[in-house]
């Protein structure tokens, strides 16, 4: 009997019909084809493999030129981008899969190669500590930069980027996704808004957690009023503390955020728990916090297995598990989880940037075998 028979199990998200409950994670791979940032069919093709999820949601997807802060990261912003997502959808939707796209301005959290030589934006030019990935213009090797301290955007370019999460919207529509995910943690623009450690406006935008908490609000409104509330969803990190996002009032906005996530009727409440270079605790009280506020669909993703799922789950502080780097070396792992096969090991080296290997050229279970 499988440790975690609950994640094998159906469930109903909105319009769609879930076959299971493990729910691919975002992940940003950097393979978007260059010049345009445009998906491919190679993109379409790991996508694909991965169908069994009850749920793939797609790496992190910039919503304007702006919004951008790695290299050969995909977006949403231009008619090429929306044919070459139609690829993606097309073929995870052969496949037999479902999958929401997600909706990322990085905000601070980027540099100026992307930007023409201008400062990335944020609700505060407050000096951080951050890096991204980026591709050396003169080398064309992959590495890490540290960010700068960024501008802070005015009180007409706040609007315009609401603007611009509908616009992404609708081209994801357009593309054939079932939904959007808005990006609203890891210490991008959403999140920066949110705490007082990144945000220290005077305007509306800034101060009151209310204040705070405007610029999410507008997006998730923006949002929702493309694609409908069964169709928008939000992703957020409570406990998140690096990349300067330690704000001591976090947990408390984030309530207040969830109160509000469940008064729009949103598809889901994606949480991320531990993250890639950060591992907070998720205390069980929070949870319970969250699932007063929240009683519709939760999310919950880090460093899951079988056990943890089942424990989540049973306690019905989640409804449904998000897996990340398990799905990179693994494509079918939804049938390895439910047959207790072992789980094949992921190269670091090739997460980021680069083409097949390490990409699509993991086998599922049945071509190792053969
Ligand atoms: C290579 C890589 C890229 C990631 N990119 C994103 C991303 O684009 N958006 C996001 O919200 N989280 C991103 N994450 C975080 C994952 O979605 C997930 O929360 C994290 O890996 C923890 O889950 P895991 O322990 O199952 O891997 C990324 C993680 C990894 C390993």
């Amino acid at each position: 009997m499988n440790k975690a028979p609950l994640l094998f199990t159906p469930f109903r998200l909105g319009a769609l019909e879930l076959p299971n409950r493990i729910v691919m994670a975002p992940m940003t791979r950097c393979r978007a084809a260059q010049p345009g940032d445009i998906p491919t069919e190679l993109n379409a093709q790991y996508y694909a493999q991965r169908a069994e999820a009850g749920l793939i949601v797609s790496e992190a997807t910039q919503i304007s030129p702006q919004g951008k802060g790695y290299s050969f990261t995909p977006g949403i912003h231009s008619d090429a981008q929306r044919d070459g997502w139609r690829l993606v959808t097309r073929a995870v939707r052969q496949a037999g899969g479902r999958m929401f796209l997600q909706l990322w301005h990085v905000g601070r959290m980027s540099h100026p190669v992307f930007h023409d030589g201008q400062l990335p934006v944020a609700p505060s030019a407050v000096p951080f500590e951050a890096a991204i990935w980026m591709v050396d213009p003169a080398t064309g090797l992959g590495g890490t930069a540290p960010c700068p301290t960024p501008r802070a955007l005015t009180h007409a370019e706040i609007g315009q980027i609401v603007e611009d999460y509908r616009l992404a919207t609708r081209r994801a529509l357009a593309a054939g996704f079932d939904g959007v995910e808005i990006h609203g943690a890891n210490g991008y623009l959403i999140d920066q808004f949110l705490r007082t450690t990144s945000n220290v406006r005077t305007d509306e935008y800034g101060g009151s957690r209310e204040n705070r908490l405007r610029f999410l609000k507008q997006v998730v409104d923006a949002v929702a009023s493309e694609a409908g509330p069964a169709r928008t969803a939000i992703r957020l990190a409570p406990f998140l503390t690096a990349r300067g996002m330690a704000c001591p009032d976090i947990l408390p906005t984030i309530l207040e955020a969830v109160g509000y996530l469940h008064e729009r009727q949103i598809a889901y409440l994606h949480l991320v728990e531990a993250d890639w270079d950060d591992a907070p605790e998720f205390t069980e009280a929070f949870r319970q916090a969250v699932r007063a506020r929240f009683p519709g669909p939760i999310i919950v993703a880090g460093k899951y297995d079988l056990d943890k799922a089942a424990w989540v789950l049973e306690h019905r502080y989640a409804d449904l598990v998000a897996f990340g780097r398990p799905f990179v070396a693994n494509p079918d792992l939804p049938q390895r989880l439910a047959q207790g096969l072992p789980l094949a090991a992921f190269d670091p080296a090739t997460l980021f940037g680069g083409g097949v290997h390490g990409y699509t050229d993991y086998p599922a279970w049945e071509s190792t075998t053969a």
